[in-house]
């Protein structure tokens, strides 16, 4: 595929990149869901948008949208494939940088592969204007690393209290270890706004009185078994049953985070992300995973 820039806008300016890790503390909360069909929700809404798959779990972004990737991100970095040859094109003109064990790589380069890489990687800013990192679950140091390079950091809660300890957790890995302050929490498998709300203000109380720090209610996504039934036909259920009231509420939600993205930015200027990642902290945390 051919990658080409992005259309100025009628200000004749580009879509500032913003950047989103969708992370979580506990698996199977709908990161990879949430993904796919939020992605689809930006393409819809002009946004050129690139999903980066660094969850090395079982249902990943590319067998969710039905997608046949030829590399992946190890590929890119051992030169077998370039960048172009990774990228695989979803629906939408989504397009979505697959996942491999070469992510744990991208943790570990020498200087040398990290500006091999970033040469490549750097045409992409002119290309995307929006990208959504699946991180995976947990506090590993991989989910650890995209977290702390986005510029957003979306984090999936369920109201279950496992799920509700584990975001706190996280959370409380990334505010103390790696400075971070912002946070989207996004409630998933909720029957009703009520449950929604109720589930994030424990973790708003939590936060607040432990850490210090507020965060950002970005809405939720009602339980409803559409999503899993495009899944299993490999389509984003926001393409396959619109009216779906989960569809419904992954728009509203999708809207909701580019308003409050273009009212402010959540973590300083909107750097590069690429850089963020390979170059100004190669040297120290991103390494362990904390304890
Ligand atoms: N709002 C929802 N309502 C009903 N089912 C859902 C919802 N969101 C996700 N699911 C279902 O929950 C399961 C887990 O979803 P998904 O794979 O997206 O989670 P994940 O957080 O990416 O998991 P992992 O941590 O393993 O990567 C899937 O079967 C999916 O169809
Ligand atoms: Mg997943």
């Amino acid at each position: 595929m051919t990658l080409n820039p992005t259309e100025p806008n009628a200000t004749g300016a580009r879509s500032r990149l913003r950047v989103f890790a969708v992370t979580s503390g506990k698996g199977g909360v709908g990161k990879t869901s949430i993904v796919t069909n939020l992605a689809v929700c930006f393409a819809k809404l002009g946004r050129k948008v690139l999903i980066i798959d660094a969850d090395l779990g079982l249902a990943n972004v590319d067998i969710m949208l039905g997608l046949t990737s030829r590399g992946n991100i190890h590929t890119l970095l051992s030169g077998e494939h370039t960048l172009d040859e990774v990228l695989v094109e979803g629906p939408c003109g989504v397009m979505v940088l697959p996942a491999s064990s070469g992510i744990y790589e991208v943790t570990h380069l020498s200087s040398e592969q990290r500006i091999a890489l970033l040469s490549q990687l750097d045409t992409l800013e002119d290309v995307f204007d929006t990208v959504l990192i699946d991180t995976g679950a947990g506090i590993a140091s991989n989910v650890m690393y995209f977290n702390a390079a986005a510029q957003e950091i979306i984090v999936v809660v369920t109201p279950d209290n496992t799920s509700v300890a584990d975001a706190y957790a996280l959370i409380k890995v990334l505010t103390q270890n790696f400075g971070e302050k912002y946070f989207h929490i996004l409630l998933n498998m909720v029957q009703n706004e009520f449950e929604a709300i109720n589930t994030f203000k424990k973790i708003e109380r939590a936060a607040a009185k432990f850490l210090n720090i507020s965060l950002d209610y970005a809405g939720f996504v009602v339980r409803d078994d559409h999503i899993r039934k495009a899944a299993n036909l490999q389509k984003p259920m926001v393409e396959h049953t619109p009216a779906a009231p989960a569809a419904r509420s992954i728009r509203y939600v999708a809207e909701s985070l580019l308003a409050a993205c273009g009212r402010s930015s959540m973590k300083g200027t909107p750097q590069f992300f690429w850089k963020r990642l390979l170059v100004e902290e190669q040297t120290n945390s991103f390494h362990e995973a904390p304890g």
